[in-house]
């Protein structure tokens, strides 16, 4: 195998606390990579750097672990900017907008979902995300949630089966036959093309029992759960997460002292979706409240054409950082670290010997700069399972 060696980075983001300045993102600075296929296999000290075939000077840049977006709806078509438009004017978000997405969807040919996937996989890509979880949630048959999750799984490994999205029109009236649907032949069709299931447990869509239901039974298949939980109002779906060991509970916008307390004592991740605060006008979540309970905190995307049409994990950090309490070292590990814990992954999320060669250069001398040049594009390059990403 060719190795290479990136030196005389200015300063290394290695979420490893033994590492460097001890701090959890253990920075070291003056820093050097080296690389062997698709692992990395050295970090520390520029000027101790082990003998490469190829070396790279990054000339006082940082480097970060690619980002880890635990969170996106990608399997979609159409477009929501009227919905858009109309919340800009006073109008709230009320998640009714799903099956104008579903209808578009349903219509849609698989070639022209995949290509939409691959082209908003390209953009994360672009912007530093090294790996991306998405679902389905759009298609809600049997069928259109099973053609979903096969042409996400084309994509990615991290694919989430959601057909516990919204009651869709055909079942408007019998919400239980489609609970019955979902827990049934749905998930027959569903789990063999995904690793997760996930419910969107908020009143309008699913309640406590009804998700306690759909992510047992998910269970029962192989798939581990995940929530939409606490997003529009106060509920359940929190203290459900910890209750079933969810790897994660996403959005925690209303949380009360309670769901606080489970998240800081559990092993459930709270992930943070600011993308969709942004553009539902909505209330920030309060992150500082969860760390200072001990909670595991992620930042994500939420990438949909509805609540949350980002893509962009550093434009997550920078509302963070001014919106939600968090520090730039704290938002750093949550995008990158804290969305490898929601995956409950430990090879991704860290710039260590052994773990994937996903990396992040920065136009940049530091991380924080990703907070306090909000905007600007500071991915200066970057690499994927040890591949230059041109
Ligand atoms: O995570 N809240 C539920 N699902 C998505 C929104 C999907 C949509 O509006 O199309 C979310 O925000
Ligand atoms: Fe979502």
């Amino acid at each position: 195998m060719t190795t290479t060696a990136v030196t005389h980075i200015a300063s290394l983001v290695t979420n490893d606390p033994s590492l460097g300045n001890g701090t959890p993102l253990g920075l070291i600075q003056d820093a050097a990579v080296v690389i062997d296929g698709d692992r990395i296999v050295w970090t520390g000290e520029s000027s101790k750097a082990p003998a490469t075939d190829n070396v790279l000077d990054a000339a006082g840049r940082a480097m970060i672990p690619g980002f880890v977006d635990s969170h996106s709806h990608l399997v979609f078509a159409g477009d929501r900017t009227q919905e858009f438009n109309a919340r800009m004017s006073g109008q709230p978000y009320t998640a009714g907008g799903i099956r104008t997405t579903v209808a578009a969807t349903r219509e849609a040919s698989d070639e022209q979902l995949s290509d939409n996937v691959a082209h908003y996989l390209a953009e994360a890509l672009r912007q530093g995300t090294t790996t991306l979880e998405t679902k389905s949630g759009y298609g809600l048959s049997v069928e259109d949630e099973a053609r979903a999750l096969r042409i996400a799984s084309r994509h990615t490994d991290e694919v989430t089966y959601l057909g516990a999205h919204v009651v869709p029109p055909d079942y408007a009236d019998d919400p239980a036959g489609y609970v019955d649907l979902v827990t049934g032949p749905m998930l027959d069709a569903c789990a063999p093309h995904a690793r997760w299931i996930d419910v969107f447990c908020e009143r309008g869509a699913f309640d406590g029992d009804q998700a306690r239901a759909i992510l047992t039974a998910g269970r029962a298949k192989g798939l581990h759960p995940r929530i939409h939980a606490n997003q529009l109002t106060y509920g359940p779906g929190v203290q459900l997460a910890v209750e079933l060991d969810a790897a994660s509970a996403d959005h925690c916008t209303h949380l009360t002292d309670a769901d606080v307390d489970a998240l800081g004592q559990g092993d459930t991740v709270a992930t943070l979706l600011p993308g969709a605060e942004f553009s539902t006008r909505a209330t920030w979540p309060d992150a500082r409240r969860l760390l200072d309970a001990g909670a595991t905190v992620a930042l994500s995307t939420d990438c949909n054409p509805g609540s949350s049409f980002t893509s962009s994990m550093p434009f997550c950090i920078a509302l963070a950082v001014r919106d939600m309490g968090m520090t730039p070292d704290e938002a750093l590990w949550s995008a990158t670290a804290g969305g490898a814990a929601a995956l409950r992954r430990t090879d991704i999320g860290r710039i260590t010997p052994g773990a994937r060669a996903d990396l992040v250069l920065l136009d940049a001398p530091s991380h924080v700069h990703l907070a306090y040049r909000p905007g600007v594009p500071l991915v200066s390059a970057v690499w994927r399972g040890g591949a230059r990403v041109e």
